[in-house]
């Protein structure tokens, strides 16, 4: 199984930025500790700070892998583009989030993305990667 997490805007900052809301791990790391969970996965890894970087991204896997983990960041609330390449593609995206952002600022509210997603998980810090990967493994 082929599951690739597609990472936006300022999330490599991930262990610098923000602490109390993003938690104190790199990305890089917690990457790590993820492939190992999951040795059964080919678990690859992309971040971009550029919106179009991102569509490209999903451009690339959307049509030959098993799943795609998307958090799409501040380009979650703002990008039609992102949308609508969610929407082109034929791999399933589950949408992540770190923090609840329902318990955020309103403009953190909305999700361009999410009408075209198989599902959301969002608020449990790292871990909502992995409850992500869980939920391609789990048979409907
Ligand atoms: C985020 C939430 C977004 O609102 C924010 O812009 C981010 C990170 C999260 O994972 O909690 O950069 O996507």
């Amino acid at each position: 199984m082929k599951i690739i997490i597609i990472n936006g805007p300022n999330l490599n900052l991930l262990g610098k930025r923000e602490n109390d809301i993003y938690g104190d791990e790199t990305f890089h790391d917690f990457f790590e500790r993820l492939q190992e969970k999951f040795p059964q996965v080919a678990l690859s890894h992309f971040q971009s700070n550029v919106e179009g970087e991102l569509i490209n991204a999903l451009q690339e896997v959307g049509f030959s892998y098993d799943g795609i983990i998307l958090n799409a960041a501040a380009y979650t609330h703002t990008s039609v583009g992102i949308g609508d390449a969610v929407k082109a593609i034929t791999t399933p995206v589950v949408e992540v989030h770190i923090s609840n952002t329902f318990a955020r600022e309103e403009y953190r509210h909305t999700s361009f993305i999410a009408p075209n997603t198989k599902g959301i998980i969002l608020g449990f810090g790292l871990q909502s990667y992995e409850l992500a990967v869980q939920s391609f493994l789990a048979k409907n």
